[in-house]
């Protein structure tokens, strides 16, 4: 007989309107859709077309409704400050509707954007959740980003207003927002009428008469603000994430689809109900943050954690457990290389030894591929399941896992499992034909995607067509490999793009490589992402110096580091250049990266017949030696 996960896969693509129309019933809505799946405008597909809804009700209101008013929605653990703050669903609702009434006293109103540059604390949720209540679109800007990524944001998505703090907190470094923001919205070329600023007690920051106002005056002043009814199809966020160059694209996520499948994912695939305490140890700035700190567990009834910390070092390498076991955390969900970090700093586990975590069911772990040490090392150390789950800033929920709350399959090590329901995932290669069971390709989706993924970029329908759907047509282009094998798991191994991985942080080496040309004395360069055992991967620079350049090598290196961290920011964690002679190519001119990768990480690798010049890849080896990343070969 089948299992759940094989019935609820089956319908879900022979059937979607039937599937996701059930699944959007456990909602509240204003006003029922006319159509669950409306496919007229291929390859533009809408979900729940003419329904009217609201993202911050169904997260908060319906819940005081059923009776959860005195449940906790939201506890902030603030290792870093000392603190923890719980706020039930009826005090989150009130805090956000009073928010949502000052935002509105700024004249922000339906489909206004609104951009959040904010550490982890309530206020940057409370924020987002009042964007949501009035219609407005928030755009969550990673703290970790530099002003000059800030001011792209800025230019792209033109927000009324922006809402800041004063400063965020990074292990025990109190780290300015406010002169970033500032700077930022001097670069950028459209300006915001208002910002409003969290005064954190570490540092305040001063003030731009006029234009700069204190987040607790204007709520002092606010009246609470009912939830506006918005169209499923109306967007609730724009999230930018890395693309091939410099410029981010801008994600869209519409309110109706969204809610639809987040809600049915915490339990198809977290196995959690509402009651129930969900922790994703992530950052709002991140999609994580945004589906599973803020809006999948509020639209469940969980309760949801929000940790302004680290998973080691704010105090030590039991700071998870402590949370897990105080909080009492049924599941929780991070990135590997938080796993990494413990790993290194407690190997034999001893913090876990301190703590009941009694209450802890399953591990969830994303945002770059498990690698099997650590996923059987936290198996070890934990004895619950450990899933790895598979997917990106534009699918906003996982295109593969193990649906823990459908059926619980046996873990293969490095696959994370199979495609979800709703996902028709498929393995091709470049004539867009399926490849062989075990043979890599790219890995793409049939259209339409679920709900709850990116209908379009942000103004730019074109971009999105182009960087997703031309292709591969009939299918959304991941940018990933992978393979699948007989019993259908999916491995999901590298990128085909530009894209690499760093801490669980997604970033691209061709904005790297843009700010490296700009240096003076650099002729070309390359940026690789090499691999790490901490951080999965890091960046490494490949610098080709002008002709007749006489500044030493390490002022350069040492100016370009400084570029990147002052451009893209702290967390491109661009620590380490080197300069070269010249650059492993292709005759046609095309620098060899996967070549220069392989050396790097001590892997096989065929000189390629298309090489223009073979030595330059001893060059490059003995560069790669001497940083300390490949091993030198006989
Ligand atoms: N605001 C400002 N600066 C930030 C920041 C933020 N929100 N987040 C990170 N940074 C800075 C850090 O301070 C660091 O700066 P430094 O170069 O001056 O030391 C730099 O960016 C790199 O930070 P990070 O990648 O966090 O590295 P780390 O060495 O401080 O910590 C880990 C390593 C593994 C502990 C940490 O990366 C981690 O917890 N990763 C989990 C990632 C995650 O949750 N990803 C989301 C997907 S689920
Ligand atoms: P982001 O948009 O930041 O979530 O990054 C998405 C990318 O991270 C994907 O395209 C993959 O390359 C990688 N990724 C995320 N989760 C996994 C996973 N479980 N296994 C392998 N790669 C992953």
């Amino acid at each position: 007989m089948a299992n759940a996960y094989e019935v609820a896969y089956k319908q879900s693509l022979e059937d979607p309107n039937g599937f996701w129309g059930k699944a959007a019933e456990d909602c509240h809505w204003y006003k029922k859709w006319d159509k669950v799946l409306d496919d007229s405008k291929k390859p533009f597909y809408r979900w729940f077309v003419g329904g009217e809804m609201n993202t911050c009700y169904n997260a908060l209101d319906y819940h005081i409704e059923k009776g959860r008013g005195n449940q906790d929605a939201l506890i902030y653990d603030s290792p870093v400050t000392d603190t923890i703050k719980k706020y039930t669903y009826t005090q989150l609702r009130d805090e956000v509707a009073k928010f949502a009434g000052a935002l509105a006293d700024q004249g922000v109103v339906k489909g206004d954007r609104v951009i959040i540059y904010m550490p982890m604390i309530p206020e940057a949720a409370i924020a987002m959740l009042a964007c949501a209540r009035i219609g407005a679109v928030h755009s969550v800007v990673f703290g970790g980003f530099a002003a000059n990524e800030l001011a792209t944001r800025i230019n792209d998505a033109k927000p009324k207003v922006m809402i800041s703090a004063s400063c965020g907190i990074e292990v025990k470094k109190v780290i300015g927002y406010k002169p970033l923001l500032d700077k930022a919205i001097e670069m950028a070329t459209s300006k915001p009428e208002k910002c409003i600023i969290f005064q954190r007690p570490m540092e305040k920051a001063p003030m731009i008469a006029g234009r700069d106002l204190d987040w607790n005056e204007v709520v002092a002043k606010a009246k609470p603000h009912d939830c506006v009814p918005v169209k499923a199809t109306d967007p609730l966020y724009i999230l930018y994430t890395s693309g091939t160059t410099g410029q981010p694209k801008g994600v869209v996520r519409d309110n109706g689809g969204h809610m639809v499948a987040l809600k049915w994912t915490m339990k198809a695939i977290y196995n959690v109900d509402a009651g129930d305490v969900y922790w994703a140890a992530s950052d709002v700035g991140w999609v994580v943050g945004h589906s599973y700190i803020v809006y999948g567990p509020l639209f469940k009834g969980c309760t949801t954690i929000m940790f302004e910390g680290k998973p080691v070092g704010t105090p030590d390498a039991g700071v998870f457990w402590r949370i897990i076991s105080q909080h009492k955390v049924k599941s929780l969900f991070t990135a590997p290389t938080a796993f990494r970090a413990i790993k290194r700093e407690d190997p034999n586990a001893d913090y876990v030894k301190k703590y009941d975590i009694s209450c802890f069911k399953i591990l969830f772990l994303a945002g770059e591929r498990s690698d099997p040490d650590t996923l059987k090392w936290a198996e070890n150390c934990l004895k619950i399941p450990v899933i790895d789950h598979y997917w990106q800033t534009e699918t906003g929920w996982a295109i593969c896992a193990n649906c823990m709350g459908l059926h619980h399959y046996p873990v293969k090590y490095g696959s994370p499992t199979k495609a979800v329901p709703g996902w028709d995932v498929k393995v091709v290669n470049a004539e867009n034909e399926e490849v062989k069971t075990g043979e890599t390709g790219a890995l793409v989706v049939k259209l339409p995607l679920p709900p709850g993924t990116l209908p379009t970029l942000w103004n730019n329908d074109d971009g999105y067509i182009n960087a997703y759907l031309r292709e591969f047509p009939g299918y959304y282009k991941t940018a990933d490999a992978g393979f699948t094998d007989a019993d259908g798991y999916i491995s999901v191994m590298s990128r085909t793009d530009d894209i690499i991985n760093v801490a669980g942080h997604r970033l691209s080496t061709g904005a790297m490589e843009e700010v490296l040309s700009d240096h003076p004395d650099v002729a070309e360069c390359a940026v690789l992402g090499v691999e790490d055992q901490l951080k999965g991967q890091v960046p490494v620079g490949f610098l080709v110096l002008k002709a007749g350049v006489t500044k030493p090598n390490d002022q350069i290196i040492k100016e370009v580091v400084g570029m990147v961290r002052d451009r893209i920011g702290a967390v491109a964690a661009f620590k380490t250049a080197t300069v070269v002679k010249r650059l492993p190519k292709t005759r046609s001119g095309k620098i060899l990266r996967g070549t220069i990768q392989k050396i790097a990480d001590n892997k096989e690798f065929k000189v390629p017949a298309t090489i223009d010049d073979p030595t330059t890849l001893g060059e490059m080896e003995e560069a790669l030696v001497q940083l300390g990343y490949a091993k030198a070969r006989k």
